[in-house]
């Protein structure tokens, strides 16, 4: 992204409300969050342990609905979407990388990586084939045919980037990545992460505590108790402006 192009916002979110649970036990996980993140950049969203970030993506994905707030994510606004209309958006537009992974269990690699495509209504065959050289670009080709329970944290880490990857989403949100990875495995993720937001105008999502990949991002957003209390460019890249 030059520094002179107008900046297109591909998520903005203003004043996020979201509690969990109600009277003893009501929780406020989102007190106000806002939050605007540019098309085609990369950012970290950074905050201790129980601070709201996993649920922040959530809402902006349109996996969980917020109390209150505005979000328009891909130019389209969350409140006025209907429940298809959501899935519809997620479907098409969306990739999550779930910090529990979700795979199905009864799927093999491959399978599980396919589906974003088959529920698109892609061929079987073709959904494979993609899924297949998405596993291979996240060095996992040789074991497609394994199911999740054969393979290790890291891998089935890697099955469910490819998975999130698959579809060719617009915007692609990843809930703590490389947290089953070795160094050298989170390197290789990371640069294929940074190489789909430069080559193809993707935007990125990252969620991490993993101080060894921060120097990927384009900028560091601090989330503490509910809402993003700053936001950091990186020194080392360029063009993006804070
Ligand atoms: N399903 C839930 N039910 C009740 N409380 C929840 C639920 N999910 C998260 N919380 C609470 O909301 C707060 C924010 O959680 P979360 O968004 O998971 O934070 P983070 O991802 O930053 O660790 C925490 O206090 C957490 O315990
Ligand atoms: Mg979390």
């Amino acid at each position: 992204m030059s520094l002179d192009a107008e900046k297109k916002i591909a998520v903005h979110c203003r004043n996020i409300i979201k509690t969990y649970g109600t009277g003893a036990s009501e929780v406020f996980a989102l007190r106000g969050a806002d939050l605007d993140v540019y098309e085609g950049e990369l950012l970290m969203l950074v905050g201790p342990s129980g601070c709201g970030k996993t649920t922040f993506i959530s809402i902006f994905t349109a996996l969980l609905s917020a109390d209150g707030g505005e979000c328009d994510i891909l130019g389209k606004d969350l409140n006025t979407l209907s429940s298809d209309q959501k899935v519809h958006l997620r479907a098409k537009s969306i990739g999550f990388v779930f910090q529990a992974f979700n795979l199905l269990p009864a799927l093999t690699a491959q399978e599980n990586v396919a589906v974003p495509l088959l529920i698109q209504g892609v061929g079987r065959k073709v959904a494979m084939q993609e899924a297949k050289l998405v596993l291979d670009s996240v060095g996992l080709g040789a074991r497609s045919s394994a199911l999740p329970a054969e393979l290790s944290g890291g891998m089935q880490q890697r099955v469910a980037i490819a998975r999130a990857l698959v579809h060719h989403p617009k915007l692609i949100v990843c809930d703590e990545p490389t947290s089953s990875l070795d160094h050298e495995s989170g390197h290789v993720i990371m640069k294929l992460l940074r190489d789909i937001v430069d080559n193809s105008n993707t935007t990125l999502i990252v969620v991490t505590h993993d101080d060894r990949i921060y120097e990927f991002a384009d900028r560091m957003a601090h989330m503490d108790d509910g809402k993003i209390i700053k936001i950091e460019t990186m020194k080392n890249q360029q063009g993006i402006i804070a």
